[in-house]
């Protein structure tokens, strides 16, 4: 008995020994200090978000916060949470009723700049890129070698893209619209991640062709099982380029600047890290440029092309009905040749297809509001066709049709066609 108490003040004593010893030597790994009261780098995170992060803490966020930890010389703790809406107002700003406190304090790979946080410098940058499976008889560059590789091979690639990605325009204006397969950027499922679309349907074959986010469709491309070419967009330009910082509770601004000088001690290690996952380079993206928006129809002698022609007849036989025989509205709808002279075709699919999709933020209380009261508000709405597959397949057509009459190319009345 007598032994055993012994054996254990020992153990504890040891164990109180340990902990003094890791204490100090953590203390001294870094050269900055907790603030006060702060026992953990507290992180907000989702479980299944590579490459920024995962709960095997295999991401560059999960180790850029260790890092943290490290300088700090205090542990890392997560807090998971699908990175998605509802992300802040579920993490960073929520308080645990038991505690009292909020659930964490540092969200990672934030957009920089003003919005929901109070954000540091950034600590990368990137651009989205096209990923293909290498070795299929066709080299793309550019967005444009799609329709190329068409043309010359008769091959219809088909094109993964999320219902948000910025490309929509370009690949539209090819023509590639029945080569389109879109996917949900937020799926239900929350283990559901964006690198699918190379993980999943570009290397199985499901699709040929993917947009991505940089830093996403790299690391997917680098672990796919086949192998793959990834083409960072330089073409989109700088204004494509995005970067990311970390965020903080707007209110936390002694914090922020303590990650502001712990990044900036660290900037070398950061990169290192961050250059592990290969980002796509972005040295030589485009500069900016107001770019000469190709016209979606093509006019000659007052006769119109395939396409217009296509648009003005599914437009009379499915839009005038609210929106008149020409597009000059009625009482029921809006008249689209005043509100489409500066519509990119991008908006009008989003209009046209899933209305609301992309201008509710629905992580933003006022913009959720403006909605619902909308919905309430509004005797006739607009219908959403993205189920119709006449009106999905032909949005092209039917923009370009909305377009020329918008730019004033084309009259009233049926158009006569071009012969082709
Ligand atoms: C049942 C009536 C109805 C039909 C059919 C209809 N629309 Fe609309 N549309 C509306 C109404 C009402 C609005 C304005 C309010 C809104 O946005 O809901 C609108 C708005 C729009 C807008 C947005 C204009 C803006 O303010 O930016 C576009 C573009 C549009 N419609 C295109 C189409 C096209 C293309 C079709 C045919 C495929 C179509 N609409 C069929 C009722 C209709």
């Amino acid at each position: 008995m007598k032994f055993k108490e012994y054996k254990m003040v020992s153990k504890v004593i040891s164990i109180f020994l340990l902990g003094l010893l890791v204490n100090i030597s953590l203390s001294y790994a870094g050269d900055f200090k907790p603030l006060k009261g702060q026992t953990a780098v507290r992180v907000c995170a989702d479980a299944y978000n590579l490459p920024y992060s995962n709960n095997k803490l295999e991401g560059f966020d999960n180790k850029i916060a260790s890092l943290i930890g490290e300088e700090l010389g205090i542990p890392v703790e997560y807090y998971w949470f699908p990175q998605r809406i509802g992300f802040s107002r579920n993490t960073i700003k929520k308080v645990d009723p038991k505690t009292g406190r909020f659930l964490c304090d540092l969200a990672m790979s934030i957009p920089a700049g003003p919005g929901r946080y109070l954000t540091t410098k950034p600590y990368f940058k990137s651009i989205d890129v096209m990923v293909y499976r290498s070795g299929e008889g066709y080299e793309l560059n550019r967005i444009s070698d799609i329709a190329k590789v068409k043309e010359q091979q008769g091959k219809k690639l088909k094109i993964g893209l999320f219902d948000r990605a910025i490309e929509t325009e370009a690949l539209l204006n090819d023509g590639l619209e029945d080569q389109i397969e879109y996917y949900q950027f937020m799926a239900g499922d929350t283990r559901v991640y964006p690198g699918r679309l190379v993980e999943d349907e570009l290397s199985q074959g499901k699709i040929d062709v993917a947009f991505l986010w940089g830093p996403v469709g790299s690391y997917y491309a680098n672990h796919a099982t086949v192998p793959m070419t990834v083409v960072p967009l330089d073409e989109l330009g700088e204004n494509y380029v995005f970067s990311f910082a970390m965020g903080v509770r707007k209110q936390d601004k002694a914090w922020r600047d303590l990650l502001d000088n712990i990044l900036e001690a660290r900037k070398d290690d950061v990169a290192a890290i961050i250059s592990e996952y290969k980002l796509p380079s972005i040295a030589n993206v485009e500069p900016a440029q107001e770019k000469e928006r190709k016209a979606p129809y093509s006019i000659v002698d007052g006769k119109v092309d395939n396409k217009t022609y296509v648009g003005w007849r599914l437009f009379n036989s499915t839009c005038f009905v609210c929106h008149g025989k020409n597009a000059t509205g009625t009482e029921r709808a809006p008249n689209l040749v005043e509100k489409m002279a500066n519509m990119s075709g991008y908006k009008f699919r989003k209009k046209v297809l899933g209305r609301y999709f992309a201008v509710v933020n629905f992580d933003d209380p006022e913009s959720r509001m403006a909605y619902l009261g909308e919905e309430q508000s509004s005797q006739f709405k607009m219908p959403t066709w993205n189920d119709d597959p006449d009106i999905r397949s032909h949005i092209g057509d039917l923009y370009a049709y909305l377009k020329a009459r918008a730019d004033g190319a084309l009259g009233e009345g049926r158009p006569e066609k071009l012969e082709e």
